[in-house]
């Protein structure tokens, strides 16, 4: 449908149930078709971008037509959908006033309709109709064509429409058409135009050239469109004549295709994925940014909420829309045997590629051919040479990643699964020693390689081995870059070695392990839990003990985010206890790192920060005998973060938070967490310019790590302190901002907190009902044994109903939170709830109990040492007093 939506009329029908799809498939009755008009109507609606120079040449041969009353030749060559007849349409609109203007093209299809686009021009000057009879014609003819020479062309040009009964020779048809044209041009300038004379037959463009080189007297500018294959037949065309010029119409500029879209969706804002994938796939081609588009659209993958377009889904993996599937196809039909060896060698190998691999990967020696192939494959403009990145090597790249894909999916399976192997052979061979960075893309290749191969049937052993080497090459990179800190890619990377090895392989529990582990560094608390699961499950099945209690200490971890009504922090202290046991029994420092970390973590929920730092100081220690970075700095990062909650004050969590970055560095998720204690320890030593830059800056690093809940977690903090220093509008945006990020990755149990905080700052900004909305929400979705949201939620409702005059419910809220965190081991949560007490004491008039509840509150601040906090409380303190 999509391929002919212009051509035809049809009517939807009942979607088809069909052998190997899984969901129906939409259908339609073909009720007519429209004979000549094409499939897909290019649109002529948008205003035209850029082109400025193009359309200047236009009017320069223009120009030198009607002054010199000469013939001009102008050709615009251009790929297709690069905007051809869109640059002449615009140029036509400007001098339609000043010229008459006829119009011929050529078709696709068919023999023997050489003169078909001529007889369409004759047929416009003249004014034919589509019946008119024989003598009609003719009369009609001559009427255009002047006195002398008229009996001659007016018979011949009459037999372009079948009308008379001999063939003239080519030459007199020539003659006479140039005859015919001259005339018209008689009357004032005119612009003969046909459009795609790459479809030409021969002797029609010899007619053209004909008319170039033979009109006189006559302001007359032939202005042809054709794709580049038009050089295929003729090398020269327009060569050596002063009249004739030839241009090649270029892709637009990303700036100008970005404009090309604002004007196609009227300037309504596309989120940045949609246009950055756009821009990527349609390489400046102005048909392909319609079509991408348009394709988007159509399959609600972009949706337009109010003025803006919201995307439904992940656009990476979006298809090629069908109709430049067909364009492209089309061209790449048109290659000969070895081309096309070639091309599908080269898009194997990928967007860009080097010589030396397309040569590699032909059995045989034909190094000599494969260089001349690719020169044939240039001319085509279907490649083109691109910067080389190895010493002594020709690169080349596709001219457009669509033609790549093409040409990919052009060729049999068989001959890609091996063409993927060799290709990766020969990357290991002129990669050397530096192989190690290379891995990654000698491991993709490997795994397509295996994936043809299963597509296509039972697999062979040789077969099978390219499965695990491909593995273990995406497990050895996974390793480097968790080593880095990376654990996003290293999840993915985990994630691949894993799929490739089969049921029942010893390393798969451990592969599997390894991604529910790096999932959960980066809090992606859904993919976390279904690795960890698959790993608890194969890891009994395998008998792997050690691994099956890391195991399931991530899927308990990430279960908790997920839900935090569905598994208790009681039970998942048991699990710790079995873990270490187990892990000590078996000797895995590594494994025995990881589980007093987790250890500290599960601290966090009842706020005993300083019982976390003890329990992460051994996990520091585990992890020091391993003597791998990734482990120490997440044990390390721990207990940085339990010191900052708990009681170590100021200056004593600085220094410890400096010396743990001089061990394990200042890169990566370190350098954020670094970045976050001195914002918190500027902030607490009332410098809030400095503390403000370190959280900026300490926001920025978490964004380019690429792990979004690092970014919430320093929103949090920003919250925080912009709270104590009064400011409730910057604490809002970044409660909010962090609530956001929580809510898109599932993690409900963070969120939790998220939405007390950002409920307590709407407080301050006097948004009660909000305020309420968030504080409900934070009490609904904690756990019981979450203490911060329990507190935190209950005194966001304790100052709302202070707020609304219902005094008892306020000072109950309080006195529940003040409660709840009898047993915390951090003043500065602590100390917060006694301030809302003394609150909404003192909102009730309760003038004798508000100065306890306040003087409570200023000694759990001052034991901190958080300078802001201490300066409020005084000054709440005096106003009682007055
Ligand atoms: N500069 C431009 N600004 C806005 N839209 C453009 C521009 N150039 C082309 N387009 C649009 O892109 C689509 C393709 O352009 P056009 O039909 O002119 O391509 P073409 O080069 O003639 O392709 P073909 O080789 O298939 O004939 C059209 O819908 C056209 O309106
Ligand atoms: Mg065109």
């Amino acid at each position: 449908m999509r391929l002919v939506r212009d051509a035809v009329a049809a009517e939807p029908v009942e979607p088809l149930v069909m052998k190997g799809k899984s969901d129906p498939i939409p259908a339609f009755r073909l009720i007519e078709v429209t004979t000549g008009v094409a499939g897909v109507a290019r649109r002529l609606d948008s205003p035209m971008v850029g082109r400025d120079r193009p359309l200047a040449q236009l009017r320069q041969a223009f120009d030198a037509a009607v002054a010199d009353r000469s013939c001009q030749l102008f050709t615009v060559l251009g790929a297709p959908g690069v905007g051809k007849s869109r640059l002449v349409a615009e140029f036509l609109g400007a001098v339609q006033s000043e010229a008459t203007v006829l119009r011929g093209r050529c078709l696709p299809y068919g023999e023997g309709i050489t003169f078909f686009p001529v007889g369409e021009v004759v047929k416009e000057a003249a004014g034919l109709d589509d019946f008119d009879a024989p003598e009609e014609i003719e009369r009609k003819i001559c009427a255009v064509l002047g006195d002398e020479e008229r009996g001659a062309a007016c018979a011949t040009l009459a037999q372009l429409f079948g009308a008379a009964d001999h063939d003239s020779a080519a030459e007199e048809t020539f003659w006479a058409v140039r005859r015919f044209l001259e005339s018209v041009a008689q009357t004032g300038p005119l612009v003969v135009v046909f459009d795609d004379i790459q479809w030409g037959e021969p002797t029609f463009l010899d007619l053209i050239e004909h008319i170039a080189d033979w009109s006189r007297d006559a302001p007359i500018l032939v202005l042809c469109m054709a794709r580049p294959e038009l050089l295929d037949d003729r090398p020269v065309w327009g060569g050596g004549k002063f009249n004739a010029a030839t241009i090649l119409l270029e892709r637009l500029s990303d700036d100008d295709c970005a404009e090309l879209i604002a004007n196609l969706l009227r300037r309504a804002a596309l989120p940045d994925e949609a246009r950055v994938r756009i821009l990527e796939a349609a390489e400046g081609t102005p048909l392909f940014v319609e079509e991408m588009l348009s394709m988007l659209i159509d399959d609600g993958l972009l949706v337009l909420e109010g003025d803006r377009w919201i995307a439904t889904g992940h656009l990476g993996g979006v298809s090629v829309p069908p109709t430049i599937q067909a364009l492209l196809a089309a061209r790449l039909d048109r290659l000969s045997d070895d081309e096309r060896a070639v091309i599908q060698r080269a898009a194997v190998a990928g967007k860009q590629f080097h010589l030396g691999a397309l040569t590699a990967m032909f059995d045989d020696d034909r190094g000599a051919d494969v260089r001349s192939t690719v020169m044939s494959l240039v001319r085509r403009d279907l490649i083109g040479p691109d910067r080389s990145l190895l010493i002594g090597e020709d690169a080349f790249r596709f001219r457009h990643l669509l033609i790549r894909d093409a040409a990919y999916e052009a060729a049999p399976k068989a001959v890609r699964a091996e063409l993927h192997e060799r290709y990766a052979a020969w990357i290991v061979d002129v990669a050397g020693e530096r192989v190690e960075e290379q891995e990654e893309i000698v491991a993709y290749h490997l795994e397509r390689a295996y994936r043809l191969h299963e597509e296509l049937g039972p697999l062979s052993d040789a077969a099978r081995q390219v499965g695990l080497r491909a593995a273990t090459h995406y497990a050895a990179c996974g390793r480097r870059a968790s080593e880095r800190g990376d654990e996003t890619a290293a999840a993915t990377l985990f994630r691949h070695a894993a799929d490739l090895l089969p049921e029942g392989n010893p390393d798969r529990p451990g592969m599997l392990y390894e991604v529910a582990r790096a999932y959960g560094d980066t809090f992606e608390p859904r993919l976390a839990f279904a690795a960890a699961d698959e790993a608890v499950h194969e890891a009994a099945a395998a008998g792997q003990t050690a691994l099956g209690w890391l195991a399931r200490l991530e899927r308990s971890f990430a279960h908790q985010l997920l839900d935090p009504h569905g598994k208790s922090t009681q039970e998942i202290r048991d699990e710790l206890a079995g873990a270490i046991a187990s892990l000590e029994e078996a000797g895995d420092e590594a494994g025995l790192a990881t589980a007093w970390r987790r250890r500290a973590e599960i601290e966090w929920m009842p706020c005993r920060f300083d019982s976390a730092a003890v329990a992460a100081a051994r996990a520091v220690e585990h992890a020091r005998r391993v003597g791998r970075r990734s482990l120490l700095e997440h044990a390390l990062g721990i207990r940085s973060a339990a010191e900052l909650f708990g009681s170590m004050r100021p200056d004593e969590m600085l220094a410890s938070v400096e010396s743990a970055a001089e061990e394990v560095g200042h890169e990566g998720l370190f350098g954020h967490i670094l970045m976050v204690q001195r914002s918190a320890c500027a902030a607490m030593s009332g410098d809030l310019d400095r503390a403000r830059r370190c959280s900026d800056e300490a926001t920025a690093l978490a964004e380019r790590i690429g792990v979004p809940f690092y970014v919430a977690a320093s929103c949090e903090f920003r919250g925080d302190f912009e709270l104590f220093a009064g400011d409730a509008a910057a604490a809002e945006r970044a409660y909010r901002r962090q609530y956001e990020i929580l809510d898109r990755l599932g993690d409900e149990g963070h969120k939790s907190t998220a939405a007390a905080d950002l409920a307590r700052a709407l407080y301050r900004l006097d948004r009660l009902d909000e305020a309420e909305t968030f504080a409900r929400l934070a009490l609904e979705i904690a756990a019981q044994d979450d203490l911060v949201s329990q507190a935190s939620g209950r005194c966001a409702r304790a100052l709302v109903q202070a707020a609304r005059g219902e005094h008892d419910d306020a000072i109950r809220s309080a006195r529940e939170a003040v409660a709840i965190f009898e047993d915390a081991q951090s003043p500065v949560f602590q100390g917060t709830v006694w301030m809302t007490l003394a609150e909404v004491l003192r909102a009730a008039g309760r003038t004798d109990e508000a100065p306890g509840a306040a003087r409570a509150a200023l000694g759990l601040f001052e034991r901190k040492g958080n300078e802001p906090a201490i300066t409020s409380t005084n000054a709440f303190l005096r106003t009682l007093e007055a």
